[in-house]
């Protein structure tokens, strides 16, 4: 089974296709990042302009690097939410339309399943079941995965994500747009122990998240420690410590309580080589076995899309069958 995927829920254009017998084919992706950085974040009318413009090509460009004809296609895939409303429309109007034309399925994806998903596109690929940890610019979710389109969400964020608490932290120390990786690399300079921030709800039972509060304190602590470029590296670190030891803790709960030993981590946060460093802490003092996806795929990219319309369309979960589409800019993983 052959599966074109299409990503246009935020700002990136990913294209990709994955074949069931040789895995992914060809893949491409386009950042909108130059074109957001000026505003310092995603401004949702330009992500759909330019999503108009590039998602066609980028089709072009898959097919062409595969060698792919379009009638060796067996479904399309889109991420139908949750995610910018314009944006997901732009891909989801572009999926149905070729699905139509080529008489194929069309699939709408949830964002936070293909992100979910993402590892098993790998060589060393986690079997079910295992806890997954979802941490990208708009969700935090701990989520038991006992297969496709079976999750039970055991925790998520109550205020601010994972990545959308670096990106603000990451501005607060003036850092441009996305954040994360920016943060990160500032972090790497500072110096161990000089600020401490608080787990946030780790002094509690549940697997909840809460990291507005980190923001606040990055903000009183830079106004009162003075601020220079060895402070903000110093606070860029301690918050970073912050964020991936609540995270670790959290998973540490999850995996206790539910008995697995695989944990898979994905979105943009997954990235984090810091976060990968505790991640594999854990996975020694749990015997567990931690699962990424290959670094270009933690962000947003149209492979995660296509495998998960693949992984739809084999486990027969797949139920659209008119011309109508909806996209959902809100959408509880557990309601798919
Ligand atoms: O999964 P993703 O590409 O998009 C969403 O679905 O939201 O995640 C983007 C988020 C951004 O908040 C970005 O700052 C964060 O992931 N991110 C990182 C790193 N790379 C991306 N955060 C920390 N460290 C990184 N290396
Ligand atoms: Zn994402």
């Amino acid at each position: 089974m052959r599966i074109l995927g299409i990503e246009t829920s935020c700002d990136e254009t990913g294209v990709a296709l994955y074949d069931s017998e040789r895995g992914l084919l060809a893949h491409a992706l386009h950042s909108q990042v130059e074109l957001h950085a000026e505003y310092g974040g995603v401004v949702p009318e330009l992500a759909s302009r330019d999503h108009i413009q590039n998602t066609l090509p980028l089709i072009r460009r898959v097919l062409s690097a595969a060698a792919c004809r379009t009638d060796e296609i067996d479904g399309v895939a889109y991420a139908a939410g949750p995610g910018l409303i314009g944006a997901l429309l732009v891909g989801a109007a572009i999926a149905r339309s070729l699905a139509y034309a080529w008489n194929v399925p069309a699939v709408g994806v949830h964002h936070m399943e293909a992100h979910l998903l993402a590892p098993l596109l790998e060589p060393d690929s986690p079997e079910f079941p295992f806890v997954a940890l979802l941490v990208s610019g708009g969700h935090t979710l701990l989520v038991q995965v006992l297969g496709v389109g079976q999750y039970q969400v055991l925790g998520e964020s109550l205020d601010d994500a994972a990545g959308e608490a670096f990106d603000k932290v990451a501005k607060l120390l003036g850092l441009g747009y996305p954040g994360g990786p920016a943060l990160e690399r500032l972090a790497v300079a500072g110096e161990a122990g000089r600020f401490h921030f608080p787990r946030p709800m780790t002094d509690r039972p549940g697997l909840d998240f809460s990291f507005s509060g980190l923001k606040t304190h990055a903000l009183t602590t830079l106004r009162s420690a003075g601020d220079d470029t060895q402070t903000r590296a110093d606070l860029a670190h301690a918050f970073q410590e912050a964020v991936v030891d609540t995270l670790a803790l959290k998973c540490e709960r999850a995996l206790r309580e539910t008995g697995l030993s695989r944990l898979v981590v994905s979105g943009g946060v997954s990235a984090n080589q810091r976060l990968r460093q505790r991640f594999s802490q854990l996975g020694k003092k749990l015997h567990a076995s931690v699962f990424y996806p290959r670094l270009e795929f933690c962000t947003d990219n149209g492979a995660m899309i296509a495998y998960a319309g693949y992984a739809r369309l084999a486990a027969g979960r797949h139920a659209q069958s008119d011309l109508a589409f909806g996209v959902h800019a809100r959408w509880p993983l557990d309601a798919i």
